[in-house]
């Protein structure tokens, strides 16, 4: 069978090999998104929520699916470069040198737009994002589709962002026509967002593309500094003290390794002996110390090892799953150590797991 077609509720799910997606499924996902529909697919990153880019009543359909805010602007995704100048006042550049390097790639880069893209987009910003995804079921259903695609990561506003089809199903099961599962996405945190659009480009959203990465082409590049104070008109709301969040609340370990880690373990001790359920996000190096709580109540403990401490694409790809299934085993808490270093994909990881700790740090 080239491909298997699962009713689930209102929401179709269509398996397809993440390599060699198969044709009639991507054509299918293509025609419901050139119609209107709303189609999650995965992307290198996360999974996407794709609707036609240019058809305003199929992304308002988006953020409603979603529960989005309408102050916050999309991302749209084109199969190349060659898309790329309708949607922009000009095509910076830095935009070409920075696509020959990175796309298909996770770059999401921030331009001046053209009149053609709608405000719902781009929420109003003289701006738009753009980027040329590269997995390759992504890549195959942009140019089916033959449109630009707005895609958020397909979840519900707040929530971590899927890294599997069941973290789509979970969040948006009956909200959205189609989900394309091609199986678990390789980097797990989102994209680099860069804007060219300032004097100075600047990582307004860490990602997979380091700063150290876009300096070797780029030199100037910056890291924006600060936060945007919540509900503020954009930059770049990804920037939120509060997203990508697990329902129980998280508590971020920071500073020297062994200390923070001995921190993390009194903490939960406390919390076990409270009778709470405990999640605790950890390197595999941490194994000794925290199986030294003790049998009695290591029951009571959900412990998400995302890899070693030296493997930081290993944590980002599983970063994600670790917090939805401590929610899903029902944690009263989750406990999660710093995976800190201040370059390389590092910087990406702290910042997810700092918005998740939404200002419980313990330094
Ligand atoms: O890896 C990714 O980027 C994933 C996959 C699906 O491509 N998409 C994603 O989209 O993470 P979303 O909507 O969850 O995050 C988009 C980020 C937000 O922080 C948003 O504020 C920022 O991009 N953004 C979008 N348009 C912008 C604009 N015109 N100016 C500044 N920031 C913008
Ligand atoms: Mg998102």
């Amino acid at each position: 069978m080239p491909f298997s077609l699962t009713m689930a509720g209102m929401t179709d799910v269509l398996r397809v090999e993440p390599t060699r997606p198969d044709r009639d499924a991507i054509a299918t996902a293509a025609s419901c998104l050139r119609g209107g529909g709303l189609v999650a697919f995965p992307t290198e990153t996360v999974y996407g929520l794709g609707a036609h880019a240019l058809d305003r009543a199929a992304v308002q359909r988006l953020f409603t699916a979603k529960g989005r805010p309408a102050n916050d602007p999309v991302i749209v995704h084109i199969d190349s470069i060659d898309r790329l100048a309708p949607l922009v006042a000009a095509v910076p550049d830095a935009a070409h040198t920075l696509a020959a390097q990175f796309w298909p790639g996770p770059l999401t880069l921030v331009m001046k737009r053209s009149p053609q893209v709608p405000d719902d987009v781009t929420a109003g910003l003289e701006t738009v994002a753009v980027r040329v995804p590269a997995h390759p079921v992504a890549a195959a259903l942009l140019v089916a589709a033959g449109i630009p695609i707005a895609a958020p990561s397909a979840n519900l506003f707040s929530r971590p962002s899927p890294t599997q089809a069941a973290h789509v199903l979970e969040d948006l099961h009956g909200r959205i026509d189609l989900i394309l599962d091609g199986g678990p996405t390789l980097v797990g945190i989102e994209s680099t967002v860069l804007d060219l659009s300032r004097e100075q480009p600047t990582i307004l959203r860490p990602g997979a593309t380091t700063i150290e990465m876009l300096r070797d082409v780029i030199p100037d590049v910056i890291m924006r500094s600060g936060d945007q104070p919540e509900g503020a008109a954009m930059p770049s709301p990804g920037l939120l003290p509060k997203h990508y969040s697990p329902r129980a609340p998280l508590t971020l370990y920071e500073g020297e390794p062994t200390t923070a880690l001995q921190r993390l373990v009194s903490d939960a001790t406390d919390a076990l002996k409270r009778g709470q359920l405990v999640g605790i996000i950890a390197a595999e190096e941490d194994w000794h110390t925290i199986e030294a709580i003790g049998p009695a109540t290591l029951q009571l403990i959900e412990v998400r090892y995302l890899g070693s401490e030296h493997d930081l694409p290993a944590i980002a790809s599983r970063l994600y799953t670790a917090m939805r299934d401590l929610d899903t085993a029902g944690v009263a808490q989750i406990f999660a150590r710093s995976f800190s270093t201040d370059e390389g994909l590092g910087v990406a990881i702290q910042d997810r797991l700092r918005r998740a700790a939404a200002g419980r740090v313990v330094h």
